[in-house]
């Protein structure tokens, strides 16, 4: 029987981790949106296509040839055929993904894609992202947003980045690029009927925990 579970939350909520651990636990496919929007920038950089012209950053979109995992673990990425996985989370494809997910004709050519992959996996799977409870799963049996505050965000990048970078960089990198994302989207809102997690004050088993409670619902 269907199980789709469609997670969406800002940077830094653990939500891929999250969502890796529910997928697991469930026994279902997992998608991570977020690597198909990454993969498109890495694209345009490497094609040296103008991130600033948004009618060759839709067309990348259209063209380009993905294939990546859909389990929960061995995760990878492809651009035509090339492993990106490692390549689509350097700072410069951090930096150049918003002219992606700013971009409507883009947007749609991946929703449809996602959709395609959830029809694909029958309907079992745990998609993550940012527009994926209202936007490419509205009609998901579970529906979540994984939230945390601004400060517990700001500290689990650092520590996953290998603490290097200074207090200014990360705000760059966690807030200011989800400020820039969500004038296209609405991310952080909830819509009718989907529960939040906040993570804030729970470590990562208890955050899974939550997840797995309001999937079982
Ligand atoms: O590093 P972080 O977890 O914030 O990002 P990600 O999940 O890897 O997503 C990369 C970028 O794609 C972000 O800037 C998101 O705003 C964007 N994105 C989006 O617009 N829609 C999605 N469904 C997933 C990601």
């Amino acid at each position: 029987k269907p199980l789709v579970v469609a997670i969406d939350g800002p940077s830094g909520s653990g939500k891929s981790s999250v969502s890796k651990a529910v997928a697991k636990r469930l026994g279902l496919a997992f998608l991570d949106t977020g690597a198909m929007y990454r993969a498109v920038a890495w694209h345009c950089l490497n094609g040296r296509i103008n991130l600033e012209n948004a009618a060759a950053v839709e067309g990348a979109a259209r063209t380009i040839g993905l294939e990546q995992s859909l389990t929960p673990d061995g995760e990878y990425i492809k651009v035509n055929g090339i492993n990106v996985t490692g390549p689509i989370r350097t700072p410069e494809v951090t930096a150049a993904v918003s002219a992606v997910a700013t971009n409507l004709g883009a947007r749609a050519e991946l929703v449809r894609r996602q959709q395609d992959i959830i029809a694909k996996s029958g309907a079992r799977i745990v998609v993550e992202g940012r527009d994926i409870t209202t936007v490419v799963a509205p009609h998901a049996e579970a529906r979540l947003i994984l939230t945390a505050s601004e400060e517990a965000r700001l500290r689990r990048r650092g520590l996953q980045l290998g603490g290097a970078q200074t207090d200014a960089q990360l705000r760059e990198l966690v807030l200011a690029r989800d400020a820039r994302d969500s004038t296209v989207v609405e991310f952080h809102q909830a819509a009718d009927g989907v529960f939040t997690v906040d993570s804030s004050e729970l470590d990562f088993a208890e955050t899974v925990s939550a997840v797995l409670t309001v999937v079982r619902r």
